[in-house]
């Protein structure tokens, strides 16, 4: 009853404050907007460029994408980078998120060969957002490998946190003087999940409850061993910050208010990558080590399927993150499954995932689109989900330096994207409410700034505040009325409700 009454008055607070009022943002507070290499660089083969896990991936399997199509192209922010920070400096941003290309930089897969166009294209572009005073958010790694590696075995071979290292070393001797913002990878979670447990990613194997927790492991590791390097040779001379982006959906209980089960979804989510950094004790969730372990022995492992860090691996882990970068972008329903049901069930936590029907989608599907990948794709508007999130990383982590890296959502509706306006209206309330209640949130991040490359959904989910024509050869950048909107919010520091 006590947990029932505190659950209210969280919804409450959050659904009548300041209705019909201006909140305003606190001063120093980021806003921007990101995207991600593979995604809108295209130029997949120009000058000495490796072919990355991506570019293998589709070119090998279109019909994994739902359109059958490539990023070769895609925005060809690659030879447009200029048009597009017009673009930034013009909605008047604060910063930009964007990612380095670990196969553009590392043609060979090792540090022994740097490209030097590479470098050239990344402080072009590094020039222009300098000239219009916008400030970079460089995503060291967001999916994108040398296929070298992958061949190796990727995030599954224990050798790729070294070799990680080595890149990101490369990225901070030529980058660090002019970067101040550093992500290391992005959305480990998902990263690991589409990679190994749904088998969606490349390289698409199915893996569930194992390779998907070694693929994290390595993850992690890669993550404390570039951040040491960043802390013992960069830091002094160059003070920048360093973080890592993960993915958090909301979680609500079924039928009762069942908090044990939210946090459970919480902690197999978000905790996963979250704990061994952010918390006080460092390692896995508590509760993921138990249940793991548990249903390991009940299927005949000999040990947990859950790798293990020795003690020396959970202290270089403990503290490695000067910010938490938050991905949001929609919630679940969860609902805990009987204790007999759950041996034989997909998952560890024994949690089965809905949606509520009342929750709208912003991208409706067309008749003739069919297609579970992109039903699953199309995110359910519930900007109480952010809310909850923010509360947990608050209370768990000790009210860490948040950065929201990203959040966003598809619409079809065209330039006329009322949708999308709503869509960032309700969700930058939540995060101001969030602000009030002492939650120590630093910036926005909105995804994303262009309609690009949508990894398998391909061209089919725009979340751009800008429309890009992918029929015409010259990639032309439109803005929605999106983007009008969001330039009004940036430019007073209000937001109207
Ligand atoms: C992997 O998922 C399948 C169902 O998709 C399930 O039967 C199996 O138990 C899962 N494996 C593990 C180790 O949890
Ligand atoms: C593409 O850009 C070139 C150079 O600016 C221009 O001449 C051409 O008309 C453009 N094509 C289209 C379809 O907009």
């Amino acid at each position: 009853m006590f947990h029932l009454l505190l659950s209210l008055m969280t919804i409450t607070l959050v659904g009548c404050n300041n209705e019909n009022k201006i909140l305003t943002f606190p001063d120093g507070f980021l806003i921007g907007a990101a995207s991600s290499a593979y995604q809108v660089e295209g130029a997949w083969n120009v000058d000495d460029k490796g072919i990355s896990n991506w570019d293998h991936f589709v070119h090998h399997n279109p019909e994994r994408i739902v359109d059958g199509s490539n990023a070769d192209v895609t925005t060809d922010s690659y030879h447009r980078h200029e048009e597009d920070v017009n673009i930034l400096s013009d909605l008047g941003v604060d910063h930009y998120r964007f990612s380095m290309s670990w196969s553009r930089i590392l043609p060979k897969g090792h540090s022994g060969y740097v490209s030097k166009s590479a470098l050239r294209y990344y402080h072009s572009l590094l020039d222009e957002l300098d000239a219009k005073g916008i400030i970079p958010f460089v995503t060291i790694y967001h999916w994108d490998h040398p296929q070298s590696l992958e061949e190796a075995g990727g995030w599954l071979n224990d050798n790729m946190p070294q070799w990680f290292e080595d890149y990101a070393r490369v990225i901070f001797q030529n980058f660090a003087h002019r970067v101040k913002y550093f992500v290391t990878l992005n959305e480990l979670n998902i990263y690991c999940t589409m990679a190994y447990r749904r088998a969606e990613h490349p390289p698409a194997i199915k893996l569930n409850g194992t390779g998907d927790y070694q693929c994290l492991h390595n993850q992690l590791k890669a993550h404390a061993l570039a951040y040491h390097v960043y802390d013992e040779e960069f830091r002094k001379e160059f003070n920048g910050q360093l973080g890592i982006t993960t993915l958090c959906f909301g979680h609500f209980s079924k039928d009762t208010i069942d908090l044990a089960s939210e946090d459970l979804a919480y902690e197999f989510e978000c905790g996963w990558p979250s704990h061994p950094i952010f918390s006080e004790t460092g390692d896995y969730p508590e509760v993921m080590k138990k249940q793991v372990a548990l249903r390991s022995k009940a299927q005949g492992y000999k040990t947990s399927r859950l790798p293990v860090f020795s003690e020396d691996w959970v202290a270089r882990i403990k503290g490695t993150s000067d910010f938490f970068g938050l991905n949001y972008y929609s919630s679940r329903i969860v609902k805990r499954l009987s204790t007999s049901s759950r041996i034989n069930w997909p998952n560890d936590e024994g949690l089965e995932y809905t949606m509520d029907p009342k929750w709208v989608s912003a991208q409706r599907t067309k008749n003739n689109i069919q297609s579970k990948v992109i039903l699953q794709l199309i995110l359910k508007v519930v900007p109480e989900g952010l809310g909850k999130v923010l509360r947990k990383i608050r209370e768990k982590y000790n009210n860490p330096t948040v950065y929201i890296t990203e959040n966003g959502v598809s619409s079809s509706s065209g330039k006329n994207d009322d949708e999308r306006i709503n869509y960032l209206r309700s969700h930058l309330k939540v995060i101001l409410s969030a602000v009030n209640d002492g939650c120590n949130i630093k910036g926005y991040t909105y995804w994303s700034l262009l309609d690009s490359y949508e990894w398998e959904a391909g061209f089919t989910a725009q979340f751009g505040l800008m429309h890009v024509d992918f029929n015409d050869a010259n990639r032309t950048r439109t803005p929605k009325k999106s983007v009008h909107w969001l330039k009004n919010v940036i430019s007073t520091r209000k937001l109207f409700l």
